[in-house]
């Protein structure tokens, strides 16, 4: 049985994915109805109705409130029922789940525990992400068919990219020149890639005169469950690195349930900013990097060992191999893990 840390917000979409009619969405295994109030703020509900289960995402709304389509009761953003329209009295138990909600940095993020212990200040910093003065982004959403620590290994260990990116980002053996480095800042993990002094990669491509080379950086920051910034970067070898270029990623997995994930990923750049061709083609990269590339990869190995895992077994008891590159997919795992413990220990 999948055990998910409950104290820590999940992203629940992109702000411009919760429109007029809602978005309606499975996290953490259950159905969540994610709203704007009046006020514009969104709310989120379990998205079934405690009579006899419809989606309130079917509904309608009257203000704040959801009106349930089957038989008409009606629930405030807290899940209190607030009108039967069968009598004047509201049965005992008729509520539904409440989550807190916020939007922020264009992501509507969704607290996974008690609304009341909800703290905005946990939410990871993904101020990049909105287009705003010099900067322009583009995002896109994947489903996967894996759990969302497969996700996590993939993205705290780039070394696949030399194998899995070969029609994209791959570097030609620049990973092979690098040094990784992972390391620990409170409950903020950080792998990060090395690469001074290499013919320009893929993306440092005109950076510098041809026969020069680059210093060339990846820097994912992880924050739990599964939030990451990836700062892919590089400079003239030797220069400062802001003279180069830095381009801040999201690469944020949320648990649809235990075998599938909600892949948001943005890319925010400084230049072209009133190109529509620029964000044709790097949505293009993208695709062709994470749907074409990572996720074929990381269902097929999700696969290989879902059945072990249906019948008790963990991650651990599957033995994988240590190449030390891996490491910050080991120490995610180990962190969260740890996390969900002191929740379990601490009811
Ligand atoms: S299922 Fe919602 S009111 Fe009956
Ligand atoms: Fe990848």
């Amino acid at each position: 049985m999948q055990r998910y840390l409950r104290n820590c917000w999940y992203m629940a979409g992109w702000a411009d994915e919760v429109g007029p009619l809602g978005l309606a969405r499975q996290i953490l295994g259950m159905p969540v109805f994610v709203y704007r109030l009046a006020d514009g703020s969104p709310a989120a509900l379990l998205d079934r109705c405690p009579h006899r289960f419809a989606p309130l995402s079917m509904g309608e709304r009257d203000g704040d409130a959801v009106v349930c389509a089957y038989h008409g009761l009606r629930f405030g953003p807290d899940g209190q029922c607030l009108h039967n329209p069968f009598a004047q009295r509201i049965p005992a138990g008729a509520t539904v789940r409440a989550f807190a909600a916020i939007e922020r940095d264009g992501i509507v993020w969704l607290w996974g525990g008690d609304p009341g212990a909800a703290d905005p200040a946990l939410i990871p910093d993904f101020g990049f992400v909105p287009d705003g003065p010099g900067r322009r982004s583009v995002r896109g959403y994947t489903l996967m068919k894996a759990n969302y620590e497969y996700g996590t290994d993939n993205l705290m260990d780039l070394s696949h990219i030399e194998f899995v990116h070969k029609g994209s980002f791959a570097g030609d053996g620049v990973i092979f020149a690098g040094e990784h480095s992972v390391r620990q800042d409170g409950e903020t993990l950080h792998s990060d890639w090395w690469m001074p002094n290499i013919p320009p990669p893929m993306v440092a491509q005109g950076l510098v005169a041809a026969g020069e080379t680059v210093d060339h950086w990846l820097r994912m920051r992880w924050n739990a469950p599964a939030s990451m910034r990836l700062d892919v970067g590089a400079t003239p070898h030797g220069a400062p690195q802001s003279h180069g270029f830095d381009i801040p990623q999201a690469h944020i997995l949320t648990p649809a349930n235990a075998d599938e994930t909600h892949y948001f990923w943005s890319a925010s750049r400084n230049h072209d900013l009133n190109s529509t061709e620029t964000d044709q083609a790097m949505i293009d990269l993208f695709r062709q990097a994470f749907d074409a590339e990572d996720k074929p990869m990381i269902e097929a190995a999700y696969a290989n060992v879902k059945d072990n895992l249906r019948s008790g077994g963990d991650f651990w008891a599957e033995k994988p191999l240590s190449l030390g590159i891996d490491q910050g997919g080991t120490r995610a795992r180990r962190l969260l893990e740890k996390m969900i413990g002191g929740e379990a220990a601490h009811g």
